[in-house]
């Protein structure tokens, strides 16, 4: 089937920038929003977003104009009677959305297509409440819809042979990458996604480590695009909230159950960039982001030799003298860095250091760690040129602790069936911004550091969810390096 006039129904930020990708790819769009102040807003975005194109020079103002000029705005749903498809883009709750689509299936023709762009709701409960259940589909775009270049395109037990096909086929003309997939919860990358991101919130509410540093460590220690607490601001914090409380009610996994901390922020109003502030503009600063003037001092590296080795290196080549009276002892982690302290005749100066990728340093303070210490131990990580990451010495520290069983979840995924490796490494890349999917860093990583790393943390959360999935333990036994490509 080929789509020429679709609608587009919902025009905040994901809806008004779906419909700027239909109308890019030279289809007709009709846009409706439920009132005039809401229409307004809405093409408020299509302008701004096709202006910044422009004064960019990457969209020539003619090209602007016939792009707008694709759109129709209306307030009336009436409109939509001749489409070849409409997508859904308006809050996620589902009585709205079934209502809505009750309406759409009365207003178009039975040969229409309805899509849905839920984050996680169930497609097969939106499609059952219509009339042609096996002409509702998922469309899942990613914020922001002009740039990332993946769909989610989800078929239910019940959609007719040839509508996730047709519907795939158009993502490609939108320039997308589609993957299709079946009706779970959050799909593919919010199932993966959200609950790092919640995770996250809870690293910061256990203190584990601060906001701007979890966020500097996924980013520069890791290289993804945002770190979680911007992310989240990007996507919403209700939308987050939304889907998360969606993938417990599924999954009653309480790594599913949303942060305590969203809720409150929600409740406040502070939703992320709609809203002008969320985790950014809140105060959301965690005590170790605190600074305290330091003397620098002299320092000992202790642990791996290699990478402590070079790290000793590093600091003496900046003038730093190393000792055997150090003011702190960095100690390149494996164990519990209060486990190395306690042998120390002063364990106040030893830190914990863990080098990420070759810009960022965890730093692991101890019960014990004095302020002097882990000060010292910043100024001179920021000395050689490495970010530091100050958190508290629990398993994982930051990246591990956020990555690994985000890593685990993926391995999780393949195994049940429910997506094939290559979709969802493709989609973590073309989704997210990733700069490789899990499996991809799994198997960059080691399999075997993953899963000691996982067993590390189960050790300390005894989180179910943290023991290393099956399928990872078999192979790291096996002594084998890459995941079956089934
Ligand atoms: N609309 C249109 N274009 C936009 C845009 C927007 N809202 N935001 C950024 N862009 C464009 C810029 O114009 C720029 O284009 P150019 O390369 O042609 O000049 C390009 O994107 C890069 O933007 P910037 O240079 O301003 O900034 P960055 O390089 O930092 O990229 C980003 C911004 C694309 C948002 C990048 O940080 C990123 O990929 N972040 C990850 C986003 C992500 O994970 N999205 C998925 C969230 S989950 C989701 O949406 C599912 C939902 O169900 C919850």
């Amino acid at each position: 089937m080929a789509f020429e006039r679709v609608g587009v129904v919902g025009l905040g930020t994901m809806g008004a920038g779906i419909a700027e990708v239909f109308a890019r790819a030279g289809l007709r769009v009709i846009g409706v929003e439920a009132d005039a102040e809401a229409l307004a807003r809405g093409r408020g975005h299509l302008e701004r977003s096709t202006g910044k194109a422009v004064d960019k020079g990457k969209l020539a103002p003619g090209q602007r104009d016939e792009i707008l000029g694709r759109i129709t705005l209306t307030t009336s749903r009436e409109d939509l009677r001749d489409v070849d498809l409409v997508v859904e883009a308006i809050p996620e709750i589902l009585d709205y959305k079934i209502s809505l689509f009750k309406d759409l299936d009365r207003i178009c023709e039975p040969g229409t297509v309805l899509a849905t762009n839920t984050s996680s709701l169930s497609v097969t409960a939106i499609a059952a409440a219509t009339g042609r259940p096996g002409r509702v589909v998922g469309m899942h775009f990613f914020n922001p819809a002009p740039v990332m270049k993946l769909v989610e395109v989800v078929g239910t037990v019940v959609t007719e042979p040839g509508v996730v096909a047709d519907v795939t086929a158009l993502a490609g003309r939108l320039g997308k990458t589609a993957v299709a997939v079946g009706d779970r919860a959050g799909f593919v990358v919010n199932r993966l996604l959200l609950p790092y991101l919640n995770h996250a919130a809870a690293l910061m509410e256990l203190g584990v480590a601060g906001r701007d540093d979890i966020d500097a460590a996924m980013r520069l220690g890791v290289g993804l695009p945002m770190g979680p607490f911007a992310l989240l601001d990007l996507i919403g914090l209700d939308t987050a909230y939304e889907v998360m409380g969606v993938l417990f009610d599924e999954t009653r996994d309480r790594r599913h159950a949303p942060s305590p901390l969203l809720r409150e922020l929600v409740t406040a109003g502070l939703l992320g960039r709609k809203s002008g502030r969320g985790f950014y503009g809140a105060s959301g600063g965690a005590p170790h982001t605190k600074q305290a003037k330091s003397r620098l001092g002299t320092f000992k590296v202790v642990g791996y030799e290699d990478e402590g080795d070079g790290l000793a290196e590093r600091l003496r080549a900046a003038g730093f003298k190393s000792s055997e009276e150090p003011d702190v002892v960095l100690r390149l982690a494996d164990r519990p860095v209060i486990e190395h302290a306690v042998r120390l005749p002063d364990p106040a100066r030893m830190v914990g250091v863990h080098l990420v990728g070759d810009q960022v340093a965890e730093l692991a303070s101890t019960a014990l760690t004095s302020e002097h210490a882990a000060t010292a131990a910043r100024d001179l990580m920021k000395i050689v040129g490495l970010t530091p990451v100050p958190c508290k010495d629990r398993a994982g520290f930051v990246v591990d602790a956020l990555l690994f069983p985000y890593l685990n979840d993926a391995v999780r995924m393949y195994d049940s069936g429910y997506a094939s490796i290559e979709d969802i490494d493709a989609a973590m890349r073309l989704g997210c911004g990733y700069p490789a999917g899990p499996f991809e860093m799994l198997e960059s990583f080691g399999l075997a550091r993953v899963r000691d790393g996982l067993r590390a943390l189960y050790t300390e959360y005894r989180e179910p969810a943290f023991a290393p999935a099956p399928l990872l333990d078999q192979l790291v036994t096996a002594d084998v390096s890459e995941f079956p490509r089934r």
